[in-house]
């Protein structure tokens, strides 16, 4: 494994990280699960990344239950507060009453004192920065959260945050997560470059397009069975990619893999980190199979030629409009 510092901190993750959203608590049983988490520390992952949402919850408490026994200063462990995890108005958004809980019961679900980031999974347009902010320092002065970041922010509102932080003399964001892959590059033109000046570190998700960068979906067939396209969670998430332009395309990628000696998989995710903003691919698996592959990934250089290679292929169906980098008008 090869590990790059969290933005300009002075912390290091592992180049992939291993993540579980729709996988643990709900797509997957629990052994699959800790089987997974296994194959994740035995190939070097130290860092996993969840969020209180995730399966309602039960995402980290299985997270929690994996990593139980492992030494807590190997492991890096990031979660998320943003989404609804309960029916009241309260329990939802970035106020200071929602993050306190939030954090407090994930540490518990975790089994933990401390997460080494706390992310904002989304822009609260209903909690002024400053309150979300201020709590948030709260958090990193009571020890229970070390840095903190967010998640599918804007360059704008990164910016922001970053000019309230000086000011105020709060903690400053050193990271943020957005979705960033071969078919969906919408952070290259604003996001990346105002992280690069503020210090601030990408830890990029879904880099395998959730499955569909391996190749195994083929147009115009049915997707195999138990893969994400089938399953009732995953399948809304997916479908966007699920086109045939799209599928056929991805299978061109086929031969340039194979030139490298790469499954598509680690061909998409050395793909994310050949750029030097990005501070780990966060991948997911249902199998320790897909970890023992997917890791592999790491410290791969790809040359111009192969970059341009893939571009042709590519061509019009990957997404580069940074308006699409988006959170809810309203909370959820
Ligand atoms: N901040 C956010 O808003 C946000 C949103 C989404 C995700 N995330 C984070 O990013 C993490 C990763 O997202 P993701 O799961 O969409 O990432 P991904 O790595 O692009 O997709 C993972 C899925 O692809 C399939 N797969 C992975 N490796 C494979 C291989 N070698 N061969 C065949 N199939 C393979 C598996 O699904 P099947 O086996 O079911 O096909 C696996 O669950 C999440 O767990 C979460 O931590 C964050």
């Amino acid at each position: 494994m090869e590990f790059r510092h969290l933005g300009r901190s002075g912390l290091m993750v592992s180049e992939i990280s291993y993540g579980n959203w729709l996988t643990h608590g709900s797509q997957v049983e629990e052994d699959a699960a800790k089987q997974c988490v296994q194959a994740a520390l035995d190939e070097g992952i130290t860092t996993f990344d969840t969020a209180d949402v995730y399966a309602g919850t039960k995402a980290e408490a299985v997270l929690g239950r994996a990593l139980k026994g492992v030494r807590r200063e190997s492991l890096e462990i990031f979660t998320k507060v943003y989404w609804p995890t309960g029916a009241g108005p309260n329990d939802r958004g970035l106020s200071r009453k929602h993050i306190t809980e939030s954090i407090n019961a994930s540490l518990r679900r975790l089994q933990t004192d401390y997460v080494d980031l706390y992310q904002a999974h989304r822009f609260d347009v209903e909690t002024p920065l400053e309150e979300t902010l201020k709590t948030f320092d709260d958090l990193v002065r009571q020890g229970k959260v070390l840095y903190v970041g967010v998640s599918e922010w804007t360059a704008g509102q990164i910016a922001e945050a970053l000019k309230i932080a000086d000011e105020m003399g709060f903690d400053r964001i050193v990271s943020n997560q957005p979705q960033y892959s071969m078919l969906w590059r919408v952070i290259e033109t604003e996001v990346v470059p105002l992280s690069e000046r503020e210090g601030v570190g990408q830890i990029v998700w879904s880099p395998i397009a959730q499955g569909v960068l391996t190749g195994k979906y083929l147009p115009g067939r049915q997707p195999p069975e138990g893969s994400r396209a089938t399953d009732p969670g995953g399948s809304a998430m997916i479908s966007r990619y699920m086109k045939d332009d799209v599928l056929t395309r991805v299978q061109e990628l086929k031969p340039i893999a194979a030139d490298l000696g790469l499954s598509m998989a680690q061909l998409a995710v050395a793909w994310v980190l050949q750029n030097p903003n990005v501070s780990s691919a966060i991948v997911g698996a249902t199998r320790p199979e897909q970890v023992r592959d997917n890791v592999k990934a790491a410290g791969v250089k790809l040359g111009a030629e192969v970059l341009a290679r893939i571009d042709d292929v590519l061509g019009p169906i990957v997404e580069r409009d940074p308006s699409k980098t988006v959170s809810p008008e309203a909370r959820p």
